[in-house]
């Protein structure tokens, strides 16, 4: 559905170029939800301007719903473009339009005539939750309410990606559960590709099937959310299942694994640590939902025999497990929690 290859693009700048996307090669399929993560400057927005055709790549190639972008003509382009829907942190409606006046507009624009627009505009408020609210004004709704208005407005020429820029940074933690179920449910019915670009591990738990960490304009770890997180030394493991605050004297190295419940029932990690008797203590233990499925996670403490008796046991048990903490330069343990994804 959508595939970036070899894609680089470089800012002229006052002070010498900027190289914001270094070879990036990603591949989204169908219906699937995409999560691109990564610090300010990574590259995110650069990325999704050049999904759009907004911005031309220096080189490499854009190609979405089976249509390279690259070298076509802007009219080529701005047809490219109805099949791309764009949903941004602050929605920008027409303050002098009813909501359903705003969600008819990308429609105005292409030509479609006013029965079937009436239509069409009806199904798509219905879609967001909001057919009883078509005659309001924009400045009568709630920031979740714009933004489903942004959705729907999005979602009006049928498009086949819905890209995301930070959907729900402007919102609380409900209604920012409410929009990504929104989406969530947009993908299961209209079978539609959705890329979101965020700072937030949970959005990334709540609504990705798959994320990419992005580092100066390159991919760092791209993948399916339990493979990324279950992946050994992984570096968004910690962000997407934080590992809570530890006492004081858990500041010696330990051990951490992260397994798909489905993998690795719990109980069975368990039997492994808890075979290597009083030494061991188990600091803490969780399993949280992801994309579907169930993702757990402990850390081990074994004050005395060391970590490598645990490390070699729970590899015996199938799982692979890290050494963490101060003495293995590894980060606090606490710090996954507080540093988020970026
Ligand atoms: N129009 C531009 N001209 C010059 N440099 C630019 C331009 N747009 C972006 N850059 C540079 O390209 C790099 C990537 O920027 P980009 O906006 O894609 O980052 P981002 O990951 O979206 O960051 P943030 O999380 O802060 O939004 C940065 O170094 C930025 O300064
Ligand atoms: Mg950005």
């Amino acid at each position: 559905m959508i595939e970036l290859s070899a894609l680089r693009k470089v800012y002229p700048s006052a002070d010498g170029p900027v190289v914001a996307l270094d070879g990036l090669d990603l591949t989204v399929g169908r219906g699937v939800v995409h999560g691109i993560v990564g610090r300010s400057g990574a590259g995110k927005s650069t990325l999704i301007r050049c999904l759009t055709g907004l911005e031309q790549p220096t080189s490499g190639t854009v190609t979405v719903d089976g249509t390279t972008l690259t070298g076509l003509s802007e009219k080529q382009l701005r047809a490219a473009r109805r099949r791309m829907g764009m949903v941004f942190q602050h929605v920008n409606l027409l303050d002098s339009r009813t909501i359903a006046a705003n969600v008819a507009f990308p429609l105005e624009v292409a030509g479609v005539p006013r029965e079937r627009r009436r239509a069409r505009v009806a199904e798509l408020l219905d879609l967001v939750g909001l057919g009883h609210r078509a005659g309001a004004y924009p400045a009568q709704l709630s920031g979740g309410q714009k933004q489903r208005v942004g959705i729907a407005r999005a979602l009006a020429t049928e498009p086949a990606v819905l890209l995301c820029d930070e959907p729900t940074s402007a919102l609380d933690g409900e209604t920012t559960r409410q929009i990504l179920g929104l989406v969530r449910d947009l993908r299961d019915r209209l079978g539609i590709t959705v890329v979101v670009i965020t700072h937030e591990p949970s959005v990334v738990r709540e609504v990705c099937d798959e994320v990419t960490l992005l580092e100066h304009g390159r991919v760092v770890q791209s993948g399916p959310l339990t493979e990324v997180v279950t992946a050994t030394g992984s570096p968004l493991s910690r962000a997407l299942v934080p590992v809570p605050d530890l006492p004081p004297e858990a500041r010696r190295d330990l051990v951490e694994v992260t397994y798909a419940t489905d993998d690795v029932a719990t109980r069975d990690a368990f039997a492994a640590v808890a075979a290597l008797g009083d030494d061991v203590e188990v600091l803490s233990a969780t399993v949280e939902p992801l994309a579907g499925r169930r993702v757990g996670r402990l850390l081990v403490d074994a004050p005395r025999s060391g970590t490598d008796a645990v490390v070699a046991r729970l590899r015996a048990a199938g799982l692979d497990p890290v050494v963490t903490g101060r003495e293995a330069g590894g980060p606090d343990p606490a710090a996954g929690r507080r540093e988020g994804v970026t």
